[in-house]
């Protein structure tokens, strides 16, 4: 998705409280990083932010964490969860915002840290054959996922050669699929969070795929 330049986004995350400038010095120290003892959620691929300011105020008590590669849509997802904080006057400790490339999130998340659960939704589907390994699903990522997520993935889409796939990569990669749907709308599962773009894919009749899968632990 093209997005307009914010030459004022980077400063503003740099003077937010809950930006984490450097992610990797937070490698195997995560938990220690909150010190409360909470579970830690990450969501991977943020976007603009509606579905961590929802979060946020759903799973209150769980220390949540959203990642993005712009400064542009970060920016936009920290006002979001500094609105919603506002609205229910809640602190920032349980928070933290992250410009990250998730390709290399290995060097951001070891094996000590305990993740308890993955939000991937609607990740960019990259349809053509040499660019798939580009998805935030693609087995080079699973195995990037699986030292430090203690808990579960959860992965939502309206592709469905995408969605097809990753059943795949999952099943060739050691996780469990523990849930899946076809149609998210319809399924009955109560803890959905609509994101932006699932409002737009759902505004154009697009049913919306998703599963929970959790890695096997041997
Ligand atoms: C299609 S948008 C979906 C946004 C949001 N999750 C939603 O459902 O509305 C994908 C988002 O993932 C981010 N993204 C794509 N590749 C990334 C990467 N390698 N590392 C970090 N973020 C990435 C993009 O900047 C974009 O904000």
């Amino acid at each position: 998705m093209r997005i307009r330049s914010k030459p004022w986004a980077r400063p503003e995350l740099e003077a937010c409280p809950f930006f984490i400038a450097d992610p990797k010095a937070n490698r195997n120290r995560w938990n220690a990083v909150f010190g409360n003892g909470k579970p830690i959620y990450l969501e991977l691929g943020c976007g603009k932010g509606g579905f961590a300011s929802q979060a946020i105020l759903k799973w209150q008590d769980v220390n949540f964490i959203a990642v993005d590669i712009k400064n542009e849509m970060l920016v936009l997802a920290k006002r979001k969860i500094e609105a919603a904080l506002q609205a229910h006057q809640l602190t920032d400790e349980q928070v933290r915002v992250m410009i990250f490339n998730i390709s290399y999130i290995a060097e951001a998340f070891g094996e000590e840290d305990c993740v308890d659960r993955i939000f991937i939704n609607f990740c960019n589907p990259w349809p053509r054959g040499k660019h798939k390994k580009r998805r935030l699903t693609h087995p080079r990522q699973l195995v990037q996922y699986k030292p430090f997520l203690k808990g579960d993935l959860w992965f939502k889409t309206d592709d469905a050669p995408l969605f097809d796939e990753t059943l795949d990569y999952l099943a060739d990669n050691g996780f469990r699929v523990t849930y899946r749907t076809d149609d998210l709308h319809t399924a009955g599962f109560a803890d959905n969070l609509e994101t932006e773009h699932e409002k737009m894919f759902t505004d154009e009749g697009k049913a919306i795929h998703f599963l929970i899968a959790e890695p096997v632990r041997n």
